[in-house]
């Protein structure tokens, strides 16, 4: 079974994460979403929330598994055999980024493998710190999350 996973803060999930995902899930027999748990940034949505945010915006792509981890992403991916990181690439500062990301998981585990999709044009923009000053100033989120979760994002933002 070909197995990919996708790490991230998803702080919360964005139009342009939930179309990687999409497209993963025709590429990959599983996408495992994977939430990072990082204790030195605190972000606004608690894992749980976002855990919760992601399923509801996957609801229907059968072959999405969402889990949250700590530590190393290449020890994660070897304690559950998954050697294929897959990630999206919207601009030239990602892929600098994401290239020396990729560089030093290799180092750190065995077999590791990086594959990139290039975000689709409309969604090249999208950052989740954006999605959470846009909504904070009161302006519209419709185009940058998934329909499913807007409202859910929305009230946390807001209030
Ligand atoms: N569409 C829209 N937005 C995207 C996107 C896409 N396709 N891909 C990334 N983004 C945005 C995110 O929304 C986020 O925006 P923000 O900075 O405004 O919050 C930003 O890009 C960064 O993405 P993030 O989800 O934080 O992931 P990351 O690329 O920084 O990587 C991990 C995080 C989890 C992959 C990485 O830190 C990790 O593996 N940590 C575990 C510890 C470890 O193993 N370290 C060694 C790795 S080298």
């Amino acid at each position: 079974m070909k197995k990919a996973i996708y790490p991230g803060s998803f702080d919360p999930i964005t139009k342009g994460h939930l179309d990687i995902i999409r497209r993963g899930s025709k590429s990959f027999d599983k996408v495992i979403v994977a939430v990072l748990i990082n204790s030195e940034k605190q972000g606004l949505f608690s894992i749980e929330e976002r855990v919760s945010l992601i399923r509801k915006a996957t609801f229907g792509i059968d072959n999405v598994e969402i889990i949250s981890f700590d530590g190393l992403l290449v020890d994660y991916m070897e304690k559950n055999h998954i050697s294929i990181i897959l990630k999206g690439l919207r601009n030239s500062k990602d892929f600098e980024y994401e290239l020396q990301m990729a560089n030093v998981n290799k180092i750190l585990g065995n077999e590791i493998e990086t594959i990139f999709m290039i975000s689709n044009p409309e969604n090249s923009y999208i950052s989740s710190s954006m999605v959470k000053e846009v909504c904070k100033l009161g302006g519209n989120i419709s185009g940058l999350v998934p329909s499913e979760v807007e409202s859910i994002i929305k009230k946390k933002i807001m209030g």
